[in-house]
């Protein structure tokens, strides 16, 4: 039985030069490079240029994606980006790619779901292109975190740092129609706005009319993350019949070794299959997954169809999973 399932064609990413590295927080609040690296595995973060917008980093990934998969822009009709560091409040930051991408057709939407919104806006696309309303998509995760981290709180200005990473997908005809299909075999999304409290920004266009910083109760995040990250991930290997063992990489969001590496435990997933760039990248929220996966497809870990387990969980609190052959 044949499907149509959305094809990964290439993947690119963009970090912003500079880099700020453990040691150099340390000189300006009270933490050390031992702490943070114990705590989180963080080692050094990028950060963006004062001139350099969430939609600038966008379009550098968006660009790197499209020349890995050896394609034009103008194939591209359907732009999905997950932010929670938009340009402006609006016009989406979405819309500033495509047009510096110089695509004027299709549909260019951006999308919050904070640091799972790599995972929410894959899904999104998949839909999309299943449905059969678009045929070829770029799906971006696009961060400038640190404009609005608060960088006296100790607690969350070490954890973070910007970046952008893309994928292009394309519907194509499966034969299969089973797991055994190319492309994105199952999206699993949830959301519990009990939980909004521990992880927000404290301003907004609608509320206080200014853009906040990031506040978090970074244990009680903790508390709940490893239990959805397994949950969600559980549900997608019951949709499909996949295991733990067919997994060949494991690419969490990137937000913190323990919790990486703590879900991977519980999930029995092999140590050596799982993607880890939090230490050089810090949590670039919903740019982390495709930054990671870039890094892995470059070195050459993921090749041509390989399982890959994507997951992420967030603010809101919002968790999400999706399985897709290389
Ligand atoms: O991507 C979205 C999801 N976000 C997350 O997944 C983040 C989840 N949370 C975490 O990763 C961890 O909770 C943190 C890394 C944020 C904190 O680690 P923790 O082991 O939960 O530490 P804690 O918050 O319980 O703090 C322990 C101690 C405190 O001191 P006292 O009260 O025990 O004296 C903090 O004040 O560490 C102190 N502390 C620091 N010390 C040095 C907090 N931040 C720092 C710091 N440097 N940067």
């Amino acid at each position: 039985m044949t499907a149509i399932r959305s094809v990964v064609l290439g993947c690119g990413s963009y970090l912003p030069e500079r880099v700020l590295t453990n040691a150099e927080l340390a000189t300006k609040i009270d933490t050390s490079d031992e702490w943070i690296v114990q705590r989180t595995g963080i080692r050094e973060r990028h950060i963006a240029a004062d001139d350099e917008f969430t939609s600038h980093l966008a379009i550098k990934a968006a660009r790197a994606a499209l020349a890995h998969a050896r394609l034009d822009a103008q194939a591209i009709d359907l732009i999905v980006l997950a932010t929670s560091t938009p340009d402006n409040t609006f016009p989406a930051t979405a819309v500033a790619v495509q047009h510096g991408l110089g695509i004027s057709h299709g549909a260019a939407f951006d999308l919050q779901a904070v640091c799972s919104g790599f995972v929410f806006a894959l899904a999104t696309a998949d839909n999309f292109l299943r449905a059969g309303a678009y045929k070829r998509a770029l799906v971006i995760g696009a961060e400038t975190f640190s404009r609005i981290l608060d960088w006296d709180d100790r607690g969350t200005c070490v954890l973070f740092g910007d970046g952008a990473g893309a994928v292009v997908l394309e519907a194509q005809q499966q034969q299969a129609g089973n797991a055994s299909d190319r492309g994105v075999l199952t999206t699993h999304l949830r959301s519990d706005g009990r939980h909004k409290s521990k992880l927000f920004v404290d301003g907004g266009p609608g509320s206080t009319r200014t853009v906040g910083h990031l506040r978090m109760e970074g244990r009680e995040v903790f508390k709940h993350a490893v239990g959805m990250i397994t949950d969600v991930i559980v549900d997608a290997f019951n949709a499909t019949g996949i295991t733990a063992e067919n997994i060949d990489w494991f690419i969490p969001h990137q937000a913190n070794k323990r919790i990486i590496d703590a879900s991977a435990h519980k999930l029995h997933i092999a140590p050596q299959k799982v993607v880890l760039t939090v230490d050089k990248h810090g949590n670039t929220s919903a740019a982390s997954i495709p930054l990671a996966l870039a890094v892995a497809v470059k070195d050459g870990r993921v090749k041509k169809g390989d399982l890959l387990l994507l997951e992420a969980m967030g603010g809101g609190f919002t968790w999400g999973s999706a399985l897709l052959r290389w």
